[in-house]
């Protein structure tokens, strides 16, 4: 049978990823009828920004869920590089370029198949910016106010609180519901802004027509790594972190130090590895049966933290090695990672196009004489 692509809209998309057939009422001999068959794959999307050094902690708490997701091919899914909300803490513009190259070559190398997915840079698709000011129309400023993490960056950065640090969530939900995404695989930090995209798809389309679908958090197996420290998140500004691309002997080095449970404090006494950080990390790399005995060994003190840190070593090394000598490969070969990034953005910016000629309509912004093609 002949399969043809429909438009279709973000209700019709819900159902699908919800797993429901998407049927022609007109009904063929099996319900199907040519020019209305099976929709599209669900669409994810995800970004993160380039700021230099990508550590374990987002390579568990979301590029290896991405790797998997691409893997597994039952998504249409693009992946965003976001320097655009980047520039809304103090950076070095000279720098940008490399890191944003860095940011690419860390996608590929931990995994994510440019072959397989849209890898691309948010400002090479300028539609994202555009949509954020039309969606900051039906953005509350109340929620805005709510976001922790504009009150943590603007603590972070008291010298410098721009509005765009303010509505940098508008931005977020733009990168998302451009591409009418149904997941968005996110560590738990993003919640807030996943349920503020969410609300301003809602209220698009209840004071427009219903173009965007609503979408959802997709969280991963470790959605939270702590640094190294135990005090919070693992972050570069923090210098608690281990670096994606970091030698075999830092990480080694690095993992001796890493904080454990603060009650158990010699061998022999009973931990809990629910609160140990060194523990989620061995749930998200070491395999199932083993993550049983250590957790049992953990709790009965059988198994002490430096032994601990050792086994999670040697799965963490053997984790990141391919991954380290599929960077190296990359590094000799930028133009391969910029070749990516540009048929990436000319694929992305297709899609993006198409959605804002929606936008357009939906919101009155477009009389006969402008057709959407003849503005890009
Ligand atoms: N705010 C996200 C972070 O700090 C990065 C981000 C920007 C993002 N746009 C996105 C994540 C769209 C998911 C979807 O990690």
């Amino acid at each position: 049978m002949k399969s043809y692509r429909v438009a279709i809209r973000g209700g019709q998309v819900r159902a699908l990823a919800r797993g429901v057939l998407l049927r022609s009422c007109l009904g063929g001999p099996l319900g199907l009828t040519p020019g209305i068959v099976m929709a599209d794959k669900p669409i994810i999307l995800s970004g993160m920004q380039p700021t230099g050094g990508l550590h374990i902690g987002n390579y568990l708490g979301a590029l290896k869920q991405w790797a998997t997701l691409v893997r597994e091919d039952q998504h249409d899914a693009l992946f965003c590089i976001v320097d655009a909300h980047a520039i809304t803490i103090p950076y070095e513009p000279e720098k940008m370029p490399g890191l944003v190259l860095d940011a690419a070559t860390s996608y590929i190398a931990a995994g994510i198949d440019p072959d397989q997915c849209t890898i691309f840079l948010q400002s090479d698709v300028p539609e994202h910016m555009e949509l954020a000011w039309y969606l900051s129309a039906v953005t509350a400023l109340g929620d805005l106010h709510r976001m922790t993490q504009f009150k943590e960056k603007s603590d972070q950065h008291k010298e410098n609180v721009n509005a765009g640090l303010f509505t940098y969530p508008v931005l977020q939900a733009a990168d998302i519901l451009i591409y009418k995404a149904n997941l968005v695989p996110v560590g738990d930090d993003q919640k807030q802004h996943l349920e503020l995209a969410r609300e301003i798809a809602r209220r698009f389309n209840t004071r427009f027509t219903n173009v965007f679908p609503e979408p959802q958090a997709k969280l991963s197996r470790t959605p939270r790594i702590m640094g190294l420290d135990g005090k919070s998140k693992m972050s570069k500004s923090k210098g608690n972190t281990i670096g994606l691309l970091d030698a075999p002997k830092t990480i080694e080095k690095r993992l001796k130090s890493a904080f454990t449970d603060e009650k158990k404090l010699r061998l022999g006494d009973p931990g809990r590895p629910e609160v140990c950080n060194v523990f989620t990390m061995h749930t998200a790399l070491s395999p199932t049966d083993q993550i049983d005995t250590i957790r049992a060994d953990c709790q009965s003190g059988a198994l002490g933290c430096g032994d601990c840190k050792k086994a999670l070593s040697t799965v963490m090394l053997a984790e990141l090695e391919p991954i380290r000598a599929r960077a190296d490969e990359l590094n000799g070969n930028p133009k391969r990672v910029l070749e990516v990034l540009k048929d990436g953005g000319a694929r992305a910016r297709k899609r993006a196009q198409a959605t804002m000629a929606d936008v357009h309509t939906a919101m009155g912004l477009t009389t006969d004489h402008r057709g959407y093609s003849s503005r890009s």
